[in-house]
């Protein structure tokens, strides 16, 4: 057993504290090798911001979970050290488990030293998702670990389960969902979606509205309570056209628009999950390099020209759409 408080984690209690109160949401950004954690903890340490590090099941499978564990942990001393470096505060940090499908994959998270778990019951019955959810809250919460329970299903494809349309959550359940389980935080479903493809719309001017009238009713039902936004990419078309150009082929993908999530940054939505933006700024970066220098055969050459335009979104990210930039 390993604590995340041994290995220089927080969990999100007070993150979430702080991005209630100061009206922004704290970054949740996933991770599959070092150039992206490296990207992460560089741009949330330059913008002075909290940040989760986000591990999906898929993460540990490509990476091996013990690696992975041990990246962020490193990541950790990485920050420690760059800040003393360049006089700057060290930031808050949490290694979290995105969409946890099991009792038994969230324990052995909290086992090997996350500081936060996601289970992902959302596609259960309601009574099914509360007694999963349930069990994971006690066992967590014995080791100071918070949890993110969900309720509604997001269109697009969630864990292995393809949802044709939104279900979007029903404000009527959450303060039963919440009261019984004893989560710390609830994602829910509005209308965002994961992938590239999120909306089946010509051009953005079609993207349909997220539903703010629902998140302001699970607002009054549950006040002072955080909020979790998954699928929040926004499907920058610059990274969209840079790939086509390069030789890519991705046609007719868009996200939710940044002044969207920046509304709802300022309402409940405390911690807003951001993948897809990242893995097409990778692909761009890199395809474009390829292109631009047909004899470099270095991998720190294309995956470094990744990073960096990694690290310029995740800081964009946080000044101009999650507001949690304090510098
Ligand atoms: O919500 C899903 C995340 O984007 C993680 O995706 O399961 O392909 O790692 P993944
Ligand atoms: P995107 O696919 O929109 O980046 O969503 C990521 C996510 O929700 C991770 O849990
Ligand atoms: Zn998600």
């Amino acid at each position: 057993m390993t604590s995340y408080k041994e290995l220089g984690f927080v969990n999100t209690n007070d993150m979430f504290k702080k991005a209630y109160t100061g009206k922004y949401a704290v970054p949740a950004y996933n991770f599959n090798n070092m150039e992206q954690i490296q990207a992460i903890i560089t741009a949330c340490l330059k913008t002075q911001s909290p940040v989760i590090l986000q591990v999906s099941a898929g993460a540990r499978k490509y990476a091996n979970a013990d690696l992975l564990r041990g990246m962020a942990k490193g990541a950790i001393d990485m920050m420690k050290k760059m800040a003393k470096d360049e006089g700057l505060k060290e930031i808050p940090v949490a290694l979290h488990l995105d969409h946890g499908a099991t009792f038994e994959i969230c324990k052995d998270c909290i086992d090997s030293g996350f500081s936060s778990v996601m289970i992902d019951g959302s596609h259960h019955s309601f009574e099914d998702n509360i007694a999963l959810t349930t069990k994971v809250v006690e066992y967590a919460h014995a080791h100071d670990v918070t949890v993110e329970g969900e309720l509604g299903v997001l269109a697009g494809i969630e864990d292995d389960v393809v949802a044709e349309k939104s279900n979007y959550t029903k404000p009527e359940e959450v303060e039963e969902f919440v009261k019984k389980t004893g989560v710390d935080s609830l994602a829910i479903s509005i209308g965002t979606s994961h992938g590239a493809y999120k909306f089946k719309v010509n051009n953005e001017s079609e993207i349909p509205p997220l539903r703010f009238d629902i998140l302001e009713e699970i607002e009054r039902k549950l006040p002072n309570f955080p909020i979790v936004l998954h699928g929040s990419s926004s499907i920058p078309q610059e990274a969209v056209k840079i790939i086509n150009e390069h030789g890519g082929k991705i046609e007719k993908a868009f996200g939710v628009p940044e002044a969207q999530l920046r509304k709802a940054s300022q309402l409940s939505v405390c911690k807003i999950n951001i993948d897809s933006d990242g893995r097409l700024w990778m692909t761009a970066s890199i395809r474009k390099f390829f292109d631009e220098n047909p004899s470099k055969f270095d991998p720190r050459g294309y995956l470094g020209a990744g990073r960096e335009a990694l690290t310029k979104m995740y800081e964009k990210k946080n000044r101009e759409v999650l507001g949690s930039a304090q510098n």
